[in-house]
């Protein structure tokens, strides 16, 4: 595989500010890594193939402290490519980027769309905004950065070529369809409340719906606006859950919890179904399902010396039984790999996910937030 220096022209180092953020094994969280204090170590994660965390708990964890989830960072770079691939951005081009973030990808695409073409970069964290415009200013490229919400796009420079978004959506935002050039295009990480996600090329059409396939599989930071939450009963709730068993085995759980396999086409098939795996002993997984809106729950113990296992439930949906069924419909559709599905977003914005060919196979999908 082509190493991605070669595929992206714009160095990274520029744009990485001086503080990033790691693992860290020893809290289960993330540690700050400062350039002035561990020069090598900074510049080991900006060469690297790998994203770059470079802000947590959005910007309220100071350095020393453990932040708890990452809220911004420098995207992979050979995903970056790919996703620039996948844009087809040509010379002249007027590019709206949701998610600024540290400012790179913006920069290459000012360098791919050249003098004649316009870049947008919509960045919703002010601080991040501040650091990306200055990054962008003392790099000598020519990129409008807003400070907003980018699920309202920015209408004042529409239309656009292309649009790419740079953090996982759930739903596809009016506004980027409308402010799209008809036969524009969209790339952008989409998932589902279970399974985050693939990248998505939309093709935007004439009549204002937009259609296309799913790709990659990857994992993106969602949006600010679509994050999703979960679920703790407390003891009571839980002394009162419905509480049958399962005889699914652990290779099918693998299967239902791995993202290259079922796990994308259940997040299709169970819609407002938030999934969370626990390791707490090398063997002991525990699967728990949300669904905020209605509270409803589900838990299964995956303990490796068991064959049945106790499923836990509370609320109105039973959300393992649906979970459990929509395993069952992969397997009955010979396990469909994610970039077999694609999405229709119709003018009137309904979503419908489809499987192989738009209008054969297809299901609608809940765009509403919870
Ligand atoms: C993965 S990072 C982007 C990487 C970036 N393109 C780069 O080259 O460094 C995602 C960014 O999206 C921003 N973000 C999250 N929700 C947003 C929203 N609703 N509108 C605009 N930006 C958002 C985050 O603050 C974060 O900086």
């Amino acid at each position: 595989m082509t190493d991605w220096r070669e595929r992206i022209t714009v160095p990274r180092a520029p744009f990485i500010p001086p503080v990033v953020w790691v693992d860290d094994a020893a809290t289960g969280g993330f540690s700050a890594v400062s350039r002035d204090d561990d020069h090598v170590r900074w510049h080991e994660l900006v060469e690297a193939d790998e994203p770059i965390i470079t802000q947590v708990d959005d910007g309220r964890t100071p350095p020393g402290a453990t932040g708890l989830r990452p809220s911004s960072s420098c995207s992979k770079p050979s995903l970056v490519a790919d996703m620039l691939d996948a844009l087809d951005v040509r010379l002249g081009h007027r590019v709206l980027e949701i998610g600024g973030g540290t400012g790179w990808n913006a920069a290459e695409l000012a360098t791919r769309v050249g003098p004649r073409g316009q870049i947008v970069s919509i960045e919703v964290d002010p601080d991040v905004a501040a650091a990306e415009r200055q990054a962008l200013r003392t790099g000598g490229y020519d990129v409008v950065v807003i400070t907003a919400d980018g699920l309202a796009g920015h209408a004042r420079e529409a239309p656009y070529d292309r649009v790419i978004g740079t953090a996982a959506v759930r739903a596809i935002p009016r506004a980027w369809i409308d402010q799209a050039h008809p036969r524009g295009v969209i790339v952008t990480p989409w998932g589902t409340d279970y399974c985050n996600g693939t990248l998505l090329r939309l093709d935007v059409h004439d009549d204002g719906s937009a259609s296309g396939r799913c790709g990659t599989n990857l994992a993106f930071m969602r949006v600010r606006g679509q994050r999703r939450d979960y679920l703790e009963p407390g003891d009571d709730e839980l002394r009162g859950a419905d509480r049958t068993t399962t005889a699914r085995s652990i290779p099918e759980f693998f299967e239902m919890i791995a993202y290259s396999r079922a796990a994308f086409a259940i997040g299709l098939r169970v819609p407002r179904c938030y999934l969370t795996v626990e390791e707490l002993a090398p063997d002991h997984r525990r699967i728990e399902l949300h669904d905020v809106s209605s509270r409803s729950w589900a838990r299964v113990d995956l303990l490796r010396r068991n064959e049945i296992f106790e499923v836990h439930q509370i609320g109105p949906r039973r959300l393992w039984e649906e979970v459990d069924a929509a395993y069952g419909w992969w397997l009955d559709s010979g396990r469909p790999a994610p970039d077999r599905f694609g999405l229709t977003v119709a003018e009137n914005g309904d979503h419908s996910a489809w499987l192989d060919e738009p209008g054969e196979a297809s299901w609608p999908l809940p765009v509403a937030a919870p």
